[in-house]
This record gives C-alpha cells, sequence and structure tokens, in this order.
C-alpha cells in the first residue's frame, strides 16, 4: 500500500532529561515522512524569554506573576533548516535553536515547566498542531496529557551517567565550557522537579513500549523505533 493510503498515526515520545529522545524522534519523523515537534524547545523558549525580560530573579526565582501577565507575547514556531534538514525553534520569529540549549536555559527551565499557565498554552499549541496526526512529538507528558490517544507511545531511559556523558559530549562538542559534574546534578535536578511537579509530571504511560537505550547506538535505537512503527502501522494495513 502507498504511503499516502495509509493512516497517519501520532507518536508520543516521553522519558527523561538527555536521553537521546529527540535524536530518534527526529530521524523517525524524517525517514516516515512526519512533522517532528521538539515540545521541550517550546518550555525552553519560554525560559529564554523570561531571561531576556528580567523575569528571573536575582536568586535564580521566576517571577510567575510577571509571566503570567505577558504569556501572550510568547509565540514559538518551527521552521525547517535546510542545512541540518531539522526544524529551527523560533520565539517570535526570532531563531533561538542555539541560545535554548545553553545551560543557563537548562537550568530554569524544569522551574518555568513547572507553572500551570504556561503548561496550559503549550499543551494547547502542541495539540493544534497535532490535530491531523502524522507527527512525532517528544517530551515528558506527552503520551499521558497531550496525546493520550496517540496509537504510539514510547518511553525513553538511560542511566544517569550516560545521560549526562552524552549531553557534556554535545556541550563540548558545541564549543560551550561545560563541567560533567555540573552537567549531571543539572540533570537530575531536573528530573526530580520534572517528575514531582502537580501539573502533567513525567511518568510513563501505561500502554507505553519502554526503551533503555543505555547500550544501543543511535542506529540501534533507530532500527528499534521503526520496527515498532512499521509493526502498527501494518496492523491498519491487514
Ligand atoms: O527535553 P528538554 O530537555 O529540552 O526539555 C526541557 C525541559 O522542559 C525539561 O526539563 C522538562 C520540560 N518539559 C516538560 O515539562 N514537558 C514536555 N513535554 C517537554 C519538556
Amino acid at each position: 500500500m502507498k504511503d499516502s493510503c495509509m493512516k497517519r498515526i501520532t507518536i508520543a515520545i516521553d522519558g527523561h532529561s538527555s536521553c537521546g529522545k529527540s535524536t530518534m524522534a527526529k530521524d523517525l519523523a524524517r525517514e516516515i515522512g512526519y512533522i517532528y515537534i521538539d515540545s521541550g524547545a517550546m518550555y525552553r523558549c519560554c525560559t529564554l524569554f523570561c531571561i531576556e525580560q528580567g523575569l528571573v530573579r536575582a536568586d535564580g526565582s521566576i517571577d510567575a506573576e510577571g509571566l503570567e501577565a505577558r504569556m501572550g507575547e510568547i509565540h514559538v514556531s518551527f521552521r525547517l533548516n535546510a542545512e541540518t534538514g531539522r526544524p529551527d525553534a523560533y520565539l517570535n520569529g526570532v531563531n533561538v535553536e542555539q541560545r535554548i540549549r545553553t545551560m543557563e536555559v537548562s537550568s530554569h527551565v524544569s522551574p518555568v515547566a513547572a507553572l500551570p499557565f504556561v503548561r496550559a498554552a503549550m499543551t494547547a499549541q502542541q495539540q493544534a498542531m497535532g490535530r491531523e496526526g502524522g507527527i512525532v512529538m517528544d517530551g515528558r507528558d506527552i503520551g499521558t496529557a497531550v496525546f493520550p490517544d496517540a496509537e504510539l507511545k514510547i518511553f525513553v531511559t538511560a542511566s544517569d551517567e550516560i545521560r549526562a556523558q552524552r549531553r557534556y559530549d554535545e556541550l563540548i562538542g558545541k564549543g560551550e565550557a561545560a563541567d560533567f559534574d555540573e552537567v549531571l546534578a543539572n540533570l537530575r535536578e531536573r528530573d526530580r522537579i520534572d517528575s514531582t511537579r502537580a501539573v502533567a509530571p513525567l511518568r510513563q504511560a501505561e500502554d507505553a513500549l519502554v526503551l533503555d537505550n543505555s547500550h544501543l547506538t543511535i542506529a540501534e535505537q533507530k532500527q528499534w523505533l521503526l520496527e515498532q512503527y512499521h509493526r502498527l502501522t501494518d496492523e491498519y494495513v491487514h
């Protein structure tokens, strides 16, 4: 059967920080011709807005009231980067793909993402983006809160040290100064906040398939994910 005749499903990929979710989600989306949305980038854009607009106090806390009053000024979108073949995040029309990946943003993003009004706004945008199906979205609450009816749900994890090493290598590769222990501490702290917040905490959906990729190469996990996709979509065809 031709691809265009096949049902375009919704694929939700959730899991801990820096476990390679976005790499596998992007690769899968490109391979099967689906839209890829990095929901974490949307929370990172809200955090960058806070940093740039003076909504992060000297003690590191977020001026939640100030942010709530200005949520209407935050418009996040994605546009394909022809060079990388992947979507870049735009905040109010400006490409912020590099700026949202810094340690500064990483260290403030979990408290911002825990704010109920931030989650409500981002969740509504994410649901609008996925209304037609044919989407791969990665994050923390995609299979539980954003698309609880997604046909394919994956929960990815890997050991703390392996995740920190990957994140550290990524930062160094981009020429950023990085300290392994700081990266590990940031990752554990984000997991703690993400898993214990009141609204849409990080947790595995009951019907999610679990992938521990601690000892898998990128090619192996890509293969595994493609198999899950084909197994499911073949069921719809037959
Ligand atoms: O995937 P990431 O590291 O770029 O995500 C950044 C932060 O955003 C992460 O600490 C938790 C939060 N997040 C969330 O709360 N819900 C999502 N669906 C995606 C990310």
